[in-house]
């Protein structure tokens, strides 16, 4: 399947990883929420933790085609080799996944409080901040 699909990209001219193009949904959506959810805790912009709730719906929506691209690059451009920062990024962006799955289901954007809640958003930011840097080592080394 990987080769198929690498085939097909070559052939239309398409010769970069795809992975890196997925990986701005996640990583830019949970920068943004976070963002906005600490913005909401200044006077009259409460409304911003709504819009950082947003953000952690389409970071969620992102992730799964961040992970099947990963595994694509990984397969075609690392042969599958089991290194220890795929491993990593393994292992962190399903505790990812997780985290926003909670935060979707769990959080209520209507009324933001300094709790284990917006605790878990800053959990989420050194996540992906372990995703982006394991990656970045893994591309640029
Ligand atoms: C939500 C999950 C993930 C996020 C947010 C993420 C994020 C990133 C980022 C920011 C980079 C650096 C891209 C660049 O600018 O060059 C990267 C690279 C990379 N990631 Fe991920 N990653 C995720 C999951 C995975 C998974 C599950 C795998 C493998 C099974 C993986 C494999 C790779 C590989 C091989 C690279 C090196 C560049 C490439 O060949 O695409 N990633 N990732």
């Amino acid at each position: 399947m990987t080769e198929i699909i690498f085939e097909f990209l070559g052939r239309i001219g398409f010769t970069h990883p795809v992975h890196p193009a997925f990986t701005h949904i996640p990583m830019g959506m949970v920068i943004g929420a976070v963002v906005f959810r600490l913005a909401s805790f200044l006077p009259r912009l409460r409304m911003l933790a709504k819009t950082g709730y947003h953000c952690v719906i389409l970071a969620l929506l992102g992730v799964g085609p961040t992970i099947f691209t990963g595994y694509l690059d990984w397969q075609h451009r690392y042969g599958g080799a089991w290194e220890l920062l795929i491993v990593v990024k393994m292992v962190l962006a399903a505790v990812l996944t997780v985290l926003l799955l909670f935060t979707a289901i769990k959080d209520d954007p209507e009324n933001p409080g300094l709790d284990r809640r917006t605790g878990i958003y800053l959990l989420m930011i050194l996540v992906a901040v372990g995703l982006g840097f394991s990656g970045g080592e893994l591309q640029y080394g």
